[in-house]
């Protein structure tokens, strides 16, 4: 079966101000209606080359729990490093279409992985405006190089220098997030997997598109993960919900925007939470970004942390394989 990519439907048949039905969001949805302005704090930042380490932990806890989203700025990885894995990303969603399609999510293959647009509709029957490519960059173990492009040359050395870098970042965040709640530094990296925490980065390519008013990149939704570690590019998208209205992202060069995903918000019985997000796409540019989502392997349990739960405090999930976690959200099961 043949099927229709985003970026395939904007370069042959659109006309100028129309899209089609399917991506028409009800209005509730569409971001002209429902977006907020007006003045409203921005996502917090947290800078990691602030000197007062608490004050580092203290502001991420802080985001964690009241937003379940920050910005992290000063991370350490090189701008320069980021630049080349949005070129080498971008240089792919350029080729022809018949070259993408080499890396196309095998029809009814079981993992995620590969070029492909959301199969299926959400609920209401819509479709998302975009694009993406999945593949899983760490641990070596779990890499496919099957769907990691060949093309452009450098895009597999460019991708294992940023899955370097990134690490470095991931143990930082568990360990200060950990120490955020009062525990041991190595607490939640260890309830989500471990060393054998999966990273699965995503390019998402998002078309421009005549009706941006109308229609979504990507509907509203909380990440399965433990936690996701998203670059965007320099076109606005990203929004969240913050005390019930949706707010927009600031663009910060470099910055890397942490989601805190449903694993999370588990392991700490909802302390902190998982944040509400979706994308909106832009009238006259492409929007791209590359988030990696940080999971649990299949058959790893995760619970609430015995440490943060007494009769006080009585878990408000139940410990569930992650296969199993993903199996109910992805088919909208209850938990
Ligand atoms: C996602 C997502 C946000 C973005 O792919 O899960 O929320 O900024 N993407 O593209
Ligand atoms: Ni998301």
């Amino acid at each position: 079966m043949e099927v229709e990519r985003v970026q395939a439907i904007v370069s042959s048949s659109l006309t100028k101000d129309n899209i089609p039905i399917e991506f028409i969001r009800p209005e509730d949805e569409q971001p002209a209606i429902t977006t907020f302005h007006g003045p409203i704090p921005d996502i917090p930042v947290v800078d990691f080359s602030d000197p007062d380490q608490g004050n580092v932990i203290r502001s991420m806890a802080d985001a964690s729990r009241d937003w379940g989203i920050f910005q992290v700025v000063n991370h350490g990885i090189p701008f320069d490093l980021i630049q080349r894995l949005q070129l080498v990303g971008k240089e792919f969603f350029d080729l022809p279409q018949e070259e993408k399609e080499v890396y196309a999510k095998p029809h009814g293959a079981p993992s995620i992985e590969g070029y492909g647009s959301k199969l299926g509709r959400d609920v209401n029957g819509k479709k998302n405006w975009a694009d993406h490519l999945f593949h899983r960059i760490w641990p070596p173990a779990c890499i496919n190089y099957q769907f990691w492009p060949r093309n452009p040359p450098s895009y597999r050395e460019v991708n294992e220098e940023y899955a370097q870098e990134v690490r470095k970042v991931v143990d930082k965040l568990f360990k200060w997030l950990s120490v955020g709640l009062g525990l041991e530094p190595d607490v939640l990296k260890q309830g989500a997997g471990g060393e054998e925490i999966e990273y699965l980065m995503k390019i998402n390519y998002y078309p421009p598109c005549p009706r941006p008013d109308l229609t979504l990149g990507v509907a509203s939704h909380t990440d399965l993960s433990a936690m996701t570690v998203l670059v965007p590019n320099e076109v606005p998208g990203l929004q969240v919900l913050k005390d019930g209205v949706w707010i927009d992202a600031k663009y910060i060069p470099g910055a890397l925007i942490i989601h805190i995903g449903d694993q999370i918000e588990i392991l700490s019985n909802g302390k902190y939470k998982a944040v509400q997000h979706r994308t909106t796409v832009d009238k006259e540019k492409t929007r791209m970004s590359w988030p990696i989502f940080l999971e649990p392997p299949a058959e790893f349990v995760v619970g609430p942390l015995a440490q943060l739960v007494d009769p006080q405090e009585p878990p408000k999930y139940k410990p569930k394989k992650f296969k199993d976690y993903s199996y109910c959200k992805l088919n909208k099961l209850p938990q």
